[in-house]
């Protein structure tokens, strides 16, 4: 039987730590049940320690997940690893991941302590994890770029107190992938009890080699763990791609002779539901979920694939979720039968009440979009106000006027803490005219550094989703919006953004 190959997602933890892609409890939530139902090994579904709300999420998730292991992060101090025991006390299967950083530079200048006291620490810390948990996942923070002694003394070290997993981290996105391949290789060879490990590779996408460096780490490496991102949302330029490295493993099985648990046909509706959750949208030439990853335009092409598919096609779009837009429900859809579509799409709404208040904005949207597609509820589920998140900004109506050769002026209703205001402005556009009329009110001061809008469903008919994404005080926060009007759509986009900035408290940086 062929090697299994650990597929260990960390959308919800290194994916999140993407400036601008915090997400609710909710929202993780419903990513993690598609995680599992993609079939991921391991869930990282935060990093307890760094707040609250973080806590709770992780503590929901692995009360929820039945199939997957539901891992969480933590330095490697025993405050952050019993904060992360109690997280995942309900969860089928549990899993600490610990770490602390082995280069000489992260080392004196971040962390400013000497080897042998980081030495110390990572064998203390994984023994006492071990002692709350059984599966113990330790990760020395810029592994790739620390001295190779060190590191193997480290990591022998914290396999003979118990750690389950090695994982070799390239923080920064370094490598290359056969020195990369060869550095896990090293490490296997030269490491007396490595064999006593699973060893895995986390990739960062710097030089766009993540998804290149982690399948060299397997191939070359031996590692059997790869921890990746969907859409490869991270830090910076991000993570390992999960559905770019599990495709590759696939669509090649007769160079890597691997065995994955995945489902890969989900792989396009986790990819939609993160971009949707987060507001990063997917490039349409990205591999394997980008809008044109099948679409043949050159009239060679179209020809040699309806002759026959393989001539310029290595993998399926059905094999990865790809179906044709499918009109889901319409108007005369009755309550049953959103139900049952929300259930099919993994989507679980905690209350009949709250069932009751999406139906009925399904209902309006279904009186101006005679379509309506699977996206479509996915973007009307995704507003916070249908679920219970607290929200001081509510959307209630809003009128602009603009004409040629006039400037144009908008004026908002919305609600401030349930309380109806209304605020009016120019602009220079409808839009702008529109958020200005928000901030005359508001006077949050805030920066808007991104705003894009995009049809949920392709066509002029569809639903326009707005992100905004605005930075104040150090933070930076993504809100999201979607209506048939794109200047509503805005709006709403611009208060749920806000929504964001006042509500999570401050949360502890894993790299910082
Ligand atoms: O990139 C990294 O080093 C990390 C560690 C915390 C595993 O994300
Ligand atoms: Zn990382």
């Amino acid at each position: 039987m062929a090697d299994k190959l650990i597929i260990f997602d960390t959308t919800l933890r290194d994916g999140e730590q993407s400036p601008g892609a915090s997400m609710t409890r909710d929202a993780k939530l419903r990513i993690a049940r598609q995680l599992e139902r993609l079939r991921v090994d391991v869930i990282e579904a935060g990093f307890a320690a760094s707040s609250n709300g973080d806590f709770e999420a992780i503590q929901l998730i692995a009360n929820t997940i039945k199939d997957s292991t539901v891992c969480s992060l933590s330095r490697a101090n025993d405050r952050d690893i019993s904060r992360a025991a109690e997280a995942l006390k309900g969860a089928n299967r549990a899993r600490i991941h610990t770490f602390i950083a082995t280069s000489a530079l992260h080392m004196e200048k971040k962390l400013r302590m000497t080897p042998d006291q980081v030495f110390e620490q990572a064998k203390q810390s994984v023994r006492f994890a071990r002692n709350l948990v059984g599966d113990i996942e330790f990760s020395p923070e810029d592994g790739y770029r620390s001295d190779v002694d060190f590191l193997c003394r480290v990591l022998e070290a914290v396999i003979a107190e118990g750690a389950t997993t090695i994982n070799v981290p390239d923080t920064v996105g370094y490598a290359v992938p056969e020195l990369y391949g060869n550095f896990i290789k090293t490490l296997r060879e030269r490491i007396p009890n490595s064999d006593k490990a699973i060893w895995s590779v986390h990739c960062h996408n710097d030089l766009g080699m993540a998804v290149a460096n982690s399948l060299a780490g397997v191939k070359i490496g031996g590692a059997r763990q790869i921890e990746c991102t969907i859409n490869g949302l991270g830090e910076r330029a991000g993570n390992c791609s999960l559905e770019e490295v599990v495709m590759a493993v696939k669509t090649r099985k007769d160079y890597f002779g691997l065995e994955m648990g995945i489902d890969a046909t989900h792989i396009l509706a986790a990819s939609r539901m993160v971009s949707q959750t987060t507001g990063f949208l997917v490039q349409p030439n990205k591999a394997v979920v980008g809008a044109n990853a099948f679409a043949h335009a050159s009239g060679i092409h179209q020809d040699g694939v309806l002759k026959a598919r393989d001539t310029y096609e290595i993998m399926r779009a059905e094999d990865v979720g790809w179906t044709a837009n499918k009109i889901v429900l319409g108007k005369l859809s009755g309550r049953n039968a959103f139900k049952q579509r929300l259930q099919e799409l993994g989507i679980q709404l905690e209350s009949e009440s709250d069932i009751n208040v999406a139906f009925s904005r399904f209902k309006e949207l279904a009186d101006r979009k005679s379509e309506i597609f699977d996206e479509d509820i996915l973007a009307l589920v995704s507003d916070e106000s249908i679920t219970h998140e607290k929200e001081q900004y509510c959307f209630v109506s809003l009128s602009q006027h603009s004409e040629t050769g006039e400037r144009p002026h908008a004026s908002i209703v919305f609600t401030v803490d349930g309380k109806e205001v209304r605020g009016e402005s120019d602009g220079n556009g409808p839009v702008d005219a529109s958020l200005k009329s928000i901030e005359s009110h508001v006077k949050s001061g805030a920066e808007m550094i991104l705003y894009s809008v995009n049809a949920i469903s392709g066509s002029t008919e569809s639903q326009g989703e707005v992100t905004v994404r605005l930075q104040s005080g150090g933070r930076v926060v993504n809100g999201i919006g979607a209506d048939p009007d794109i200047v509503v759509a805005s709006a709403k986009a611009y208060l749920s953004a806000l929504n964001r900035l006042h509500s999570k408290g401050d949360s502890v940086a894993a790299q910082g």
